[in-house]
């Protein structure tokens, strides 16, 4: 259970917050001031902590700076009143995870606490380094008969004779860190580590250190020289996942360490020689994030020696009834044994859904579905209403009446009755409507309950 610190000098705002997040599933804690979270956070240590920017003694910056002093790992969360926008950008300077202005909404609260610790979750999985020595990952793990699944098969085996840099491209869950793994273990690094390394996840400083290493006293907290995955990696393997959120600033010292093959620890005069073989992968369009210079093209074409471009599964549908047998019989058997297959109709729609999220979109379903299923054979009932409701491609025609009123009211109503048509179309099923609609749960929730302007009226 995560543990948090909620630090305020105002009794009703800690017990709002304190009750909030219990019942929400933290370990929750409250200190009146600075020198009271200071104190409680010394003996007791927490996760995250939350505080006020303006109080007596202690203020919410003071305590920050101390906090990242004694533990630069820390998540701290600083509430700062409306119209203070600079004092917010202040506290990220000074390492906060995130600022909430007041007034806020609970909602806000958790949204920024659950990002601030799946990023750390993130980074220590990262700083643990991600090295699963060479799960068996190989060809056996890439499952289809499609002609582009053949291609892209043997043109894994011919990348991995080489050692040249490689950057996969495809949309979300279409497979780029097994393919990544497949040509590390089929190529001469097999004996090193395959490190993967999101560039996405990680904020920019921590990331930097992660890939470069440091010595010892280059920052504060820099305790003792550290090794940077660059050399860790030694022959290996480094997977850049989502190298089209790596920070410009940071592109500049990758396109270097490339072009010499060595590396500089930050706040050394150092270079090390590396020779781990570099794989980077994209979901977005890097040649868009160049037109928008948010990508290098030096980088780009450093990076790109060879493209392997994995296509969406809706293009290659032919593989689905394979993948479906695949996580049935193989990896997810131990769940549920009475599952050996499914119906030709749930085949069916699973076919001729088209798979946004990809692979990973249809195992998350596969693995749904078997949980849920109480036969032998899948039945149709079992999957998400959006999947097995064809109608969730187009509604039939919605109708309604125009009349003049003030444009945010219109949009109110709009959104209230549009949600309501929909919802019912999938038979009152909200969260499959919150799924279709690209919104959470709770803005349907909140959605249906606003009053639109007719009700006032009523
Ligand atoms: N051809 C395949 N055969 C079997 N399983 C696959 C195949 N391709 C992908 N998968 C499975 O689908 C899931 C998503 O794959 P992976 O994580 O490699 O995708 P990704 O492209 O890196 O996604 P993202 O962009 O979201 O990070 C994984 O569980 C992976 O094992
Ligand atoms: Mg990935």
């Amino acid at each position: 259970m995560f543990s948090i610190l909620v630090v305020d000098d105002e009794k009703l705002i800690r017990d709002l917050l304190r009750d909030y997040l219990a019942k929400n599933g933290f370990k929750v804690d409250t200190a009146v001031d600075g020198i009271d979270a200071l104190a409680k956070y010394e003996s007791n240590g927490y996760d995250l902590v939350i505080t006020d920017l303006n109080m007596p003694e202690l203020d919410g910056i003071g305590l920050l700076k101390q906090l990242k002093a004694v533990s630069p790992d820390i998540s701290v969360i600083v509430i700062t009143a409306y119209g203070t926008i600079e004092s917010a950008i202040d506290v990220v300077k000074e390492g906060a995870s995130d600022y909430v202005l007041k007034p806020f909404i609970l909602e806000e609260v958790l949204i920024k606490i659950q990002k601030a610790f799946n990023i750390k979750t993130l980074s220590k999985e990262n700083v643990a380094l991600k090295t699963e020595l060479n799960k068996t990952f190989n060809f056996k793990n890439i499952i289809g008969k499609s002609r582009k699944i053949k291609d892209l098969l043997s043109l894994i085996k011919k990348v991995s004779l080489v050692r040249s840099n490689i950057l996969i491209t495809g949309e979300s869950g279409t497979g780029k860190e097994i393919v990544a793994r497949a040509i590390h273990v089929n190529s001469g690094n097999k004996n090193g580590l395959f490190t993967a390394i999101n560039c996405g996840a990680i904020p920019e400083n921590l990331l930097e250190s992660e890939l470069f290493g440091y010595k010892k006293g280059a920052f504060t907290g820099a305790y003792k020289n550290k090794e940077g995955l660059f050399i860790t990696a030694s022959n290996g393997t480094i997977f850049l996942d989502e190298i089209g959120n790596m920070p410009m600033s940071l592109q500049v010292k990758i396109l270097r360490a490339l072009e010499t093959r060595e590396v500089q620890p930050i706040g050394s005069n150092e270079f090390l020689p590396f020779n781990a073989r570099i794989i980077a992968a994209t979901n977005s369009n890097l040649a868009l994030a160049i037109d928008h210079g948010t990508f290098r093209e030096d980088l780009y074409y450093r990076l790109n020696v060879i493209e392997i471009k994995l296509p969406p599964l809706r293009e290659r549908s032919e593989d689905i009834p394979l993948l479906v047998r695949y996580f049935i019989e193989k990896k997810y058997k131990g769940i549920n044994k009475l599952v050996k297959g499914v119906t030709p109709e749930t085949m069916e729609l699973l076919c001729i859904y088209d798979w946004k999220g990809n692979i990973r979109e249809l195992e998350n379903i596969i693995e749904r579905c078997i949980v849920l299923s109480d036969t032998e054979r899948i039945g149709a009932e079992c999957l998400p209403a959006f999947v097995k409701n064809p109608k969730s491609r187009s509604l039939p025609k919605f109708d309604r009446n125009i009349k003049i009123q003030l444009l945010k009211d219109a949009a109110r109503e709009f959104e209230h009755d549009y949600i309501t048509y929909v919802l019912n179309h999938f038979d009152n099923d909200k969260k499959a409507v919150a799924n279709v609609l690209g919104v959470s749960l709770a803005s349907i929730y909140r959605r249906l309950e606003e009053e639109t302007p007719q009700d006032k009226k009523k």
